[in-house]
């Protein structure tokens, strides 16, 4: 018996528990034959919608349940559809989950008295992420990786997604041998191209069940002047920064969609890496603001549309990450660029540089990973805001 699609199928499962427990769950999808003795099994028969598909399974949950007082969830569901079957194991973590779907352990679990009351509040802000299932595209470098050493470090489990899948490799095996546990499990993605996105949520779906946090961190940067800049070089940019978070907030928000169907008071976040130049103009860079400015209208556009199903859409716009290896990289970053081509004038030094570019932000330093994830906790924590664009600059931009 093949499996059944996980796409479809994992997040309108995952949501059962998400609603139950309220808190992240991981879920992860094994073989459903022989259908462990005390899973809940539902046959969807030829059911392909998935609100009908979501009421067929809220159904015969709650008789499962009211079969037993209602204290507790099945340690495993089994889906039946046309001949195929799947079981899925959810989980407190991934290595949890694998650990009951390897040992075929259904026993029911509990369902915590205080779960549901706890959801949404946090000791330290960091712990809003714990346990959530994110995903961070560019994040095998920069401002990604950053991103993705914080979520793993607050107890996420994060998707690293890039177009450089060597180096998501590298940072998620780093991540996962210093923690001792599954953290992080790397994903190759073009932001810029619809099936490789749509390709990266299935397989979200498929590996652990769906997704609460979306980071659309990659993003490129050709500086040039309007009267010089060969369109090309333009529309490069336009593609990965612009239509990139179109394809990922439409594939994301698909899934995401799914999963609220059995999960209606589960919140999500969609956040989009934006940038100090999608609030004010930037000389000579007009192809990276434009298509900044322009994520500013989709984030707003999309989180108008997407609150239906509880789920936010905001930006973050940081500063220059001075640090980062955009500017910092001794060969190609922006400060040696800008020394050889003399955008600063009477700088002879790469540190002259750095300094006139510190210079310009009132609290004289560049943005750091760590700003950046205060940003994300903030957002992921207010339930009651969406379609914000958040700067994270120093004082450098202001909102008017
Ligand atoms: N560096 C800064 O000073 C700064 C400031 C404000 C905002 N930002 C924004 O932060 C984000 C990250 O910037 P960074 O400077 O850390 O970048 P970076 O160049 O250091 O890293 C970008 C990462 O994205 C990946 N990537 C590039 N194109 C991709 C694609 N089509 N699909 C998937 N992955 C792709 C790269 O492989 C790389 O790992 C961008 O959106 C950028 O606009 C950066």
């Amino acid at each position: 018996m093949s499996d059944i699609d996980h796409a479809f199928a994992s997040p309108l499962v995952r949501g059962l528990y998400l609603e139950a427990f309220g808190r992240p769950v991981v879920l992860v999808s094994a073989e459903a034959d022989p259908v462990p003795g005390q899973a809940l099994s539902v046959d969807l028969g030829a059911e392909t919608e998935e609100s009908s598909a979501a009421s067929a399974l809220k159904d015969a949950l709650a008789a499962w349940r009211a079969k037993r007082g209602g204290a507790a969830m099945p340690g495993c569901i089994v889906l039946l559809s046309g001949g195929k079957a799947s079981a899925y194991w959810p989980g407190l973590g991934y290595d949890d989950a694998l650990r009951r779907a390897k040992a075929r352990d259904a026993s029911p679990l509990a369902v915590p008295a205080a779960a549901r009351a706890d959801a949404g509040s946090a000791s330290r802000r960091s712990a809003v992420v714990e346990g959530r299932i994110a995903l961070v595209t560019g994040g095998a470098q920069g401002f990604g990786e950053e991103i993705v050493r914080g979520l793993a470090a607050s107890g996420a489990l994060v998707f690293v997604a890039d177009l450089n899948l060597a180096g998501a490799e590298k940072l998620s095996a780093t991540l996962n041998s210093e923690a001792g546990k599954t953290v992080a499990i790397p994903v190759a993605v073009n932001v810029a191209d619809e099936a490789s996105v749509a390709a990266m949520f299935a397989l979200t779906a498929e590996k652990a069940g769906g997704i609460d946090l979306v980071v659309s961190n990659a993003g490129v940067l050709k500086a040039s002047s309007v009267l010089s800049q060969e369109t090309s070089s333009f529309k490069f940019v336009t593609d990965v920064n612009y239509v990139g978070f179109f394809l990922m907030t439409k594939h994301a928000g698909l899934l995401l969609r799914r999963q609220s169907r059995t999960a209606p008071r589960w919140a999500t976040d969609i956040i989009q890496i934006n940038s100090k130049s999608g609030l004010e103009g930037s000389n000579k860079n007009g192809s990276y603001a434009g298509s900044k400015f322009g994520g500013i209208g989709l984030v707003q556009s999309f989180a108008l549309e997407l609150v239906e199903w509880k789920i936010k859409v905001n930006a973050i716009c940081p500063g220059n990450f001075l640090n980062g290896p955009l500017w910092s990289d001794p060969v190609k970053g922006l400060f040696v660029q800008y020394l050889q081509s003399g955008k600063v004038p009477g700088a002879k030094t790469v540190d002259d540089v750095r300094k006139s570019y510190e210079g310009k932000v009132p609290m004289r330093r560049g943005c750091e990973g760590p700003d950046v994830m205060r940003a994300i906790y903030y957002l992921v924590e207010q339930e009651y805001e969406t379609g914000q664009a958040l700067p994270v600059t120093g004082g450098q931009v202001m909102l008017s």
